[in-house]
């Protein structure tokens, strides 16, 4: 049985260690916060999670996956602190969803272990796994890790360099820069960016990708609109006004209840369950045409 180590029991490292469980993969869990580590081990969704209380109780382990606060610092200085418990067979995966891998990789000895796996929310559902490799990541932990995944029926793909924010951070980064650009200014409002998006190119992007889909419409066309549109495309480099107020105003999203929306009177375990349904429901749609094409 394959043993993987998840640093980090927050958002993602919960999920994903729901996940491995399922697909039957041995799993230690090792969260820093006392009271979140609690949390989980009181959960019955966790049973059969080995809880420790310091990473190096943890031993055979063929993967460790690193999903702990986006600080590269903090990433770095982890990865550091715990290279000489294991042996450099151990491929140490992090979940970044933004830093170079060799910068998280700088202070490592053996840095060909060192590998970007980049899971998607909600983590236990998508299927979608950035595999990110630095110049100094080995063949070995490259080859491991995307038959590992592809073992436990994720989809991984691999990049063939690294670059900040990868692939599908770097087409969100743009949408979301522009959403909140066409909120701040006044176009429209947050619950009509959302409904926009979500019943045009929400719906077409679990069906055909962007490039894809501008073949479809014509790049002729596309040339026309992107000659017109392009030199009105927000291009801040800063964060916007409107994301910096709302972290100045403790509005972080569902986790502090309010962010865009006001999240306080939702039952939020519950909602995000149905959102988890629909996504299932489109992952079978897509999963079977994707079937049908092939055959
Ligand atoms: N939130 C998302 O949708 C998402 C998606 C893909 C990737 N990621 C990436 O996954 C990572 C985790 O994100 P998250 O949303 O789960 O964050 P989170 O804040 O929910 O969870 C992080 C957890 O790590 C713990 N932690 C922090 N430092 C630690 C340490 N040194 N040792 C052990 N535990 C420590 C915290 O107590 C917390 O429980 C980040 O790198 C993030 O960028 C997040």
């Amino acid at each position: 049985m394959q043993h993987v180590c998840i640093i980090g029991g927050g958002f993602m490292g919960a999920a994903l260690a729901k996940y491995f469980l399922d697909a039957h993969i041995k799993v230690s869990l090792y969260e820093g916060f006392i009271a979140r580590r609690q949390e989980l081990m009181a959960d019955e969704a966790f049973q059969k999670v080995q809880f420790l209380e310091t990473i190096e109780e943890c031993k055979e382990v063929d993967f460790i996956i690193e999903a702990i606060t986006e600080n590269l610092q903090a990433k770095q200085q982890l990865f550091k602190s715990i290279e000489d418990h294991f042996p450099p067979s151990t491929t140490f995966c992090t979940n970044t969803s933004s830093y170079l891998i060799s910068s998280i990789a700088e202070n490592v000895k053996h840095k060909e272990r060192v590998i970007g796996t980049h899971f998607f929310s909600p983590a236990h559902i998508t299927p979608l796994v950035e595999v990110v490799p630095s110049a100094f990541t080995e063949e070995h932990h490259i080859e491991k890790t995307m038959s590992f995944l592809q073992s436990v029926n994720k989809k991984p793909v691999l990049l063939k360099k690294e670059i900040q924010g990868f692939v599908a951070n770097r087409l969100q980064s743009a949408l979301s820069r522009e959403a909140m650009s066409l909120v701040q200014n006044g176009i429209v409002s947050p619950e009509e960016l959302d409904f926009i998006a979500k019943w045009s190119l929400g719906i077409r992007l679990a069906n055909t990708g962007p490039l894809e889909q501008r073949d479809i419409n014509g790049l002729d066309t596309h040339m026309a609109i992107v000659n017109y549109v392009y030199p009105t495309l927000e291009n801040s480099s800063e964060p916007l006004f409107i994301h910096e107020q709302l972290i100045e105003n403790n509005r972080f999203g569902m986790k502090t209840n309010e962010g865009f929306y006001d999240w306080s009177t939702i039952d939020k375990k519950q909602y995000l369950a149905q959102k988890d349904d629909v996504l299932l429901n489109v992952i079978r749609a897509v999963s079977a045409q994707d079937e049908e094409v092939e055959k």
